[in-house]
């Protein structure tokens, strides 16, 4: 190993560092990674201080994490990295239900719920009604899906950003499962537009860029089912004001969807007369089956 490094030659130099790695794939991706870190370190001229705040920056970040709050995904997020992964493995345009970001909000944990029941939990809101199906390739209903669903309240917020005010009850998020005819459904509360948590690390970055944190309102879906690939994906309010420029880059064209507003004296799909407006959302989610 040279001891006389240069601007130029030091990349080379901890390259070779790598080639004694015994998994190709570990020795690719940290190969890569120096030659892309370092040539972005000499394009911009990174100073010593430019590099402390970084540091700092990044371990802020990691700081900022719990168990609730994932501000190294949020990070991904807003730097589009987490999108960028998804479109290059599912770059969509297919007969399959296009995939999306996980997002922050996501937690382990969730109640099991039956179909039809109300997963709000405590928490008040216009009533939404979701009828979901989901089907293969070939349209056939999948049977005994495994479908995560979760979403913000009213006012945008989930239910891990008021745990004071549900006692840490899960709140908007369930796990339900495909009947005979690969549906699903439920009850829950109207969810709202949202900033993505812009009071740590990555809202410094937003206003920095004098950069909008609203995300349109929309749900979550996190579908597995046996001999189908997993889909994580969402179902954005197509009149959002929001809907073409989400903080995270999360939209795609193929998950925007009517959120149907009802009057009060209409009845819900379940027949029950409502004496409140009421909003009905409907989606079949096409699954890709599984490469043997
Ligand atoms: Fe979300």
């Amino acid at each position: 190993m040279s001891i006389d490094l240069t601007a130029a030659s030091i990349t080379e130099v901890v390259q070779k560092t790598f080639e004694g790695a015994e998994d190709e794939r570990v020795k690719e991706l940290f190969t890569r990674l120096v030659q892309h870190l370092h040539e972005f370190t000499r394009e911009v001229r990174l100073t010593g201080d430019e590099w402390f705040k970084a540091m700092d920056l990044l371990e802020r970040v990691g700081k900022t994490c719990t168990p609730t709050r994932q501000e190294f995904v949020l990070l991904s997020d807003i730097l589009g990295l987490s999108v960028l992964v998804d479109l290059i493995h599912h770059p969509g345009g297919g007969s399959v239900t296009d995939s999306t970001l996980l997002g922050p909000f996501y937690v382990e944990g969730r109640p099991t719920a039956e179909n039809g029941s109300d997963i709000s939990g405590e928490v008040a809101g216009t009533p939404l009604f979701f009828n979901g199906r989901v089907v293969g390739p070939d349209g056939t209903a999948v049977v005994g899906a495994e479908v995560d669903t979760w979403h913000s309240d009213g006012e945008g917020s989930y239910d891990v950003q008021m745990q004071d005010k549900l006692h840490g009850q899960p709140a908007m998020r369930a796990l339900l499962t495909t009947d005979d005819e690969g549906r699903f459904w439920y009850r829950t509360v109207a969810p709202r537009y949202y900033p993505v948590p812009d009071d740590g690390p990555c809202g410094e970055i937003l206003r920095a860029a004098n950069r909008s944190p609203m995300r349109p309102e929309h749900l979550h879906f996190w579908l597995h089912a046996e001999g189908f690939e997993p889909l994580i994906t969402m179902l954005v309010r197509g009149d959002d004001p929001y809907v073409e420029r989400d903080a995270v880059f999360g939209v795609r064209q193929s998950l925007v969807v009517d959120f149907v507003q009802h009057d009060a004296g209409e009845s819900a799909p379940d027949g029950t007369p409502m004496d409140e407006s009421f909003q009905t959302v409907e989606r079949t989610f096409v699954l890709a089956r599984k490469e043997c």
